[in-house]
């Protein structure tokens, strides 16, 4: 059966059908999902449930990965999954939920703030690629969000104002908006901010998009509050209802978003439930204050 893409979205999103990702990609199926991802933004695989090695080959089929090194307050000693992972999940070592009140979990759950994941990088993540092996029996969505959508949306007035805007990212500012603010010397250390342009313009397709993230806290040459509130209202204007799909999940589903084009946020659910989500990442492929 050959690969087929079908839109589900209202704007985007789309699932595919007629490739098993548990086999070998071939070069023709991996250039399929590439243009499917330039046009559509967000995949979606339903199944089947992939051993980590399938996952990561699949991964790696596609691109160069990111690690996921220093980026969650989980110690080494404490990771349930390599290095070439995020985990995602709400689960410790031993396969048990984080108490309520883990800081572990509490730093995990800023997840639920739009975001596009390591734009707190200095060179942000491409595609983010989320396998479910447990979910729990209620809530627990991802939601998507077009940023390509929002940006062609804008009045010509926003479009010129935030056009070579320059924003500043960080962990600690994502958490600061969710009251997290205990950080040790060396966490605030390792979060410090980088810089992200505000309007990027895909590579391939040349459409612009608004790279907006929970994880920016100011705009270069802009007082700290007008920053904040004016990304605050570009997030409320570009997460409408007419630009979010929202993915249920199932075991053994497979969704691949362009972190470039989308931002996402997970939604709640009963936290003593497990959910195991893990993700592998692909690399961006530079600054974005060098893009053309
Ligand atoms: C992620 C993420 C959302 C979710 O994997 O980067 O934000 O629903 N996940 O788990
Ligand atoms: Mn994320």
């Amino acid at each position: 059966m050959a690969l087929s893409i079908k839109q589900i979205g209202r704007c985007f999103a789309s699932e595919v059908t007629g490739i098993d990702l548990s086999r070998a990609l071939s070069p023709d199926d991996a250039a399929a999902i590439h243009a499917g991802m330039d046009q559509h933004a967000v995949l979606i695989f339903r199944g089947p449930e992939l051993t980590n090695e399938q996952h990561m080959a699949f991964t790696k089929s596609l691109g160069a990965i990111e690690h996921a090194i220093g980026t969650s307050l989980r110690e080494a000693k404490d990771n349930r999954l390599s290095t070439d992972f995020a985990d995602v999940s709400n689960l410790d070592r031993a396969e048990q939920p984080f108490a309520r009140d883990d800081r572990r979990r509490l730093f995990a759950i800023g997840n639920r703030l739009w975001h596009s994941d390591s734009s707190f990088k200095p060179t942000p993540a491409k595609y983010s690629i989320l396998h479910a092996h447990a979910i729990p029996t209620k809530g627990g969505n991802t939601e998507f969000a077009d940023m390509r959508a929002a940006y062609d949306a804008l009045d010509d007035e926003t479009k010129f104002v935030v056009e070579d805007l320059v924003c500043e990212h960080s962990q600690l500012f994502s958490r600061g908006k969710i009251g997290f603010t205990d950080f040790t010397e060396e966490e605030r250390d390792r979060f410090s901010p980088v810089r992200q342009v505000l309007v990027r313009r895909h590579p391939v397709t040349g459409r612009k998009s608004l790279y907006l993230s929970s994880h920016a806290g100011g705009i270069i040459g802009w007082p700290v509050p007008e920053a904040r509130i004016f990304l605050q209202d570009l997030t409320e204007h570009a997460t409408q209802r007419q630009f979010v799909h929202s993915h249920v999940w199932r075991v053994g589903d497979l969704v691949i978003w362009d972190n470039r084009q989308v931002m996402h946020r997970a939604r709640p659910f009963p936290h003593a439930e497990p959910r195991d989500m893990r993700r592998t990442t692909l690399a961006g492929d530079g600054l974005t204050t060098a893009q053309q």
